[in-house]
């Protein structure tokens, strides 16, 4: 039998955390947490299924066709859907716990078989006062769980009450999930050290004349010989113009000697955390002068960032302070001119930096959590706290078709991404493994140190 790889106790003090949040709101809740479909990736072959986040924060659950009906202070609080044993399956595609391994390995209090779920959920919402339901991700699951929440209604006969109040579920685990506990940041810092020792063997290997899917193999291959459980999302591997396009996903040029090449990659481990890490680095191991004058003015911009990143700074002004900071640098680079107030108001700084200074960052590389809460900055503006973790990657883009940029930064672009977590003092770069500054991703790039 397989067991599970994690310790039970994380989920265990998690469930306690949203049982304790509850509380705060007052009478019965129930949340609904569904797993999510498996893909198809083509005829009967399924894309590689990464579980849920918000079901795995609360379980460690990873099959498919699972539902978690969670009742702080009711009895049993924790009761998990699954399938069945199925050994002619299993043979095919492999282990499934079923409900008897279920309840005993990830400490429910109560399991059943998905087929049940119709006929117990009306039961278990019955003195529930409210539901935590994310709808959206799958219309047939909705429309399934409005006939039901009707069923749960009919139950309170001849009364003149309406549906129960359906609230976000996404929204109430992001309240947990925006904050780390010392063991998720434990996990991050390895997804975050795992995914810089790829940047940094991709360095170490990049040479012109290679073609982007063999930078990306040996970032894989770093991941995967390293501890990663997968990607925390699709490898961005751009050389030369395409680092322009912000998500590429060719990866199949040839990287040109004379060209930058942009990789954002990280690893996920198998407690569900990735990293978000982006170097930019001269396939041929050279700046230009141009490529420099780009790079240093992307770097400082990011260095001021992380410098602001502290308890009580809201997150807003970092957004800010990238697009002036970077607008002061477009102006300088010459590709825009005029003053800065304008350039801003006018969003013509969006045609080189057109994306955020950043995101939450944890189980899902674009993680759970509000970025604004009413009432904590004239912006409302969320205030960063400790234990908040998120990607710090500014960037400039010059596409190699803008005719109105000075003709030797065409085609370049850079950015640069680290991961950061919010302490009491100020902040901590997870992902400082990978170099950054200049002279080192030069120093590493000598061919002697290939
Ligand atoms: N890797 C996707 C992002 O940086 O947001
Ligand atoms: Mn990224
Ligand atoms: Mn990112």
């Amino acid at each position: 039998m397989r067991r599970p790889a994690f310790d039970m106790n994380v989920f265990k003090e998690r469930r306690a955390k949203l049982a304790s949040e509850l509380a705060s709101v007052g009478g019965a809740s129930a949340v609904v947490l569904w797993a999510h479909p498996e893909q198809l990736r083509n005829d009967d072959v399924h894309h590689l299924y990464k579980p849920d986040s918000n079901l795995f924060y609360l379980t460690g659950w990873e099959e498919p066709e699972s539902v978690l009906v969670f009742r702080p202070g009711m009895e049993p609080e924790s009761t998990l859907f699954v399938r069945d044993k199925d050994p002619a399956r299993e043979t095919w595609e492999g282990f499934r716990y079923g409900p008897a391994a279920a309840k005993s390995e990830f400490g429910m209090g109560e399991t059943h078989l998905m087929s049940e779920f119709e006929s117990k959920f009306v039961g278990l919402l019955k003195g529930c006062d409210r539901l935590y339901y994310r709808f959206g991700t799958d219309q047939l699951r909705d429309l399934r769980m409005l006939a039901l929440m009707d069923r749960v209604r009919e139950t309170h006969g001849r009364s003149g009450r309406g549906l129960l109040p359906i609230h976000d579920s996404k929204e109430l685990l992001g309240k947990l999930r925006v904050i780390k506990s010392a063991a998720d940041v434990g996990f991050l810092r390895e997804a975050c050290e795992i995914s810089t020792r790829g940047h940094v063997k991709a360095m170490a290997f990049t040479r012109p004349g290679m073609n982007e899917r063999q930078v990306m193999a040996t970032v894989l291959h770093s991941f995967y010989m390293d501890g990663a459980a997968r990607e925390g999302y699709p490898a961005i591997v751009a050389s030369g113009d395409s680092a322009t396009t912000l998500h590429y996903r060719f990866n199949d040029q040839p990287c040109r000697d004379g060209d930058l090449l942009l990789l954002d990659a990280g690893a996920e481990t198998a407690n569900g955390y990735t990293g978000d890490v982006t170097r930019t680095f001269p396939v041929n191991g050279k700046f230009s002068a141009p490529q420099r004058s780009v790079y240093e003015a992307v770097l400082r911009v990011q260095k001021s960032l992380i410098a602001m990143a502290k308890p009580g700074a809201a997150f807003r002004s970092l957004m800010d302070h990238a697009i002036e900071a970077l607008t002061d640098e477009m102006r300088e680079l010459g590709l825009l001119k005029g003053a800065r107030q304008e350039l801003i108001d006018s969003l013509a700084f969006r045609r080189y930096y057109p994306h955020g200074m950043g995101h939450f960052l944890g189980m899902d590389v674009h993680d759970s959590g509000l970025y604004n809460v009413d009432g904590q900055s004239e912006k409302h503006s969320r205030l960063l706290e400790p234990g908040m973790c998120f990607t710090v990657e500014p960037g400039l883009y010059v596409p190699a078709s803008d005719e109105s940029a000075p003709p030797e930064l065409r085609g370049i672009g850079v950015r640069i991404e680290d991961n950061v977590v919010v302490t009491e003092a100020g902040c901590e770069v997870l992902t400082g493994g990978a170099p950054k500054e200049i002279s080192e991703i030069e120093a590493l790039m000598r061919p002697s140190k290939a």
